[in-house]
């Protein structure tokens, strides 16, 4: 019998795709959405496919709620750091306002759009949810010590700040969902690719593994009103 609803946006990710996989692992009921077609099959995995804007989202957001009145965790996995165009700055001649607009839209907007999105069921729900982004330790204001990687710092560093904001209003509100952001270290994937160089082996990680300890976190986590900033160990994260 399945124990669970598990809600993975950005689905054909490397972490994506190992969360529905260990949620589908867990018995859990997993809703799966992407751009992409997701080729895993089982009677548990409800798939949708989306072009992430506004309107489709919002439709998506309200037929989920309605087959799923109870959700115990939206995990937003979408993010991107380099195109074939272009790759993070090392310098501020490198910036560029197209690339900057991408990452603001892909990593802050559309993670944003999706709490938004889900706040009639959030609202509404008797269900506590867990609401996680993946964020980075890129984006902590406060550890930055190496400059660089402009767009990408700042995606992150805003995405931070709309959950962050967004966690008052939800206690204000009275809101029983929790909003966490989450660094999963540097682990194997596309996005990665181009900088697992000097990365030593025990420090790149599978994604199985990041998922397995996203899920430990997510159902460890203290509704207090607060926004964790954590990373693959649940080590709390500078702002
Ligand atoms: N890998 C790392 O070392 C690392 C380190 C720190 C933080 N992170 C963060 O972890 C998250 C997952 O990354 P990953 O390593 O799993 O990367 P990945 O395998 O490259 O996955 C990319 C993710 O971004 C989404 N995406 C790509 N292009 C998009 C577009 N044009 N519009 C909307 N969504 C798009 C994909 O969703 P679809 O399924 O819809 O394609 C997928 O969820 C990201 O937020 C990343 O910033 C990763």
């Amino acid at each position: 019998m399945a124990q669970k609803t598990a809600v993975v946006i950005g689905a054909s990710g490397a972490i994506g795709k190992a969360l529905v996989n260990l949620h589908l692992r867990h018995n859990d009921h997993v809703v799966a959405i992407s751009r992409e077609t997701i080729n895993t099959s089982h009677a548990h995995l409800n798939k949708f496919e989306t072009d992430y804007t506004k309107a489709n989202i919002d439709e998506l957001a309200t037929r989920i709620s309605r087959i799923y009145p109870a959700i115990h965790s939206i995990s937003i996995c979408n993010g991107v750091l380099h195109t074939e165009d272009h790759m993070p700055e090392k310098r501020l001649e490198s910036f560029d306002i197209d690339y900057f607009g991408m990452l603001m839209h892909i990593n802050t907007t559309i993670p944003f759009m999706w709490l938004q999105a889900f706040m009639p069921h959030l609202m509404s729900t008797q269900t506590p949810c867990v609401v996680t982004a993946l964020s980075a330790r890129i984006g902590s204001i406060s550890d930055n010590q190496l400059g660089g990687w402009y767009s990408y710092r700042a995606s992150k560093a805003a995405l931070n700040m709309l959950f962050k904001t967004a966690s008052i209003e939800l206690q204000r509100r009275k809101c029983n969902a929790k909003l966490m952001l989450f660094h999963p270290g540097t682990t194997d994937s596309a996005l990665s690719k181009p900088f697992q160089n000097n990365v030593p082996a025990e420090k790149l990680f599978k994604p199985e593994f990041v998922a397995e300890q996203l899920n430990i976190f997510q159902n460890n986590r203290e509704f207090n009103g607060a926004v964790d900033f954590i990373d693959w160990q649940g080590k709390n994260i500078q702002w």
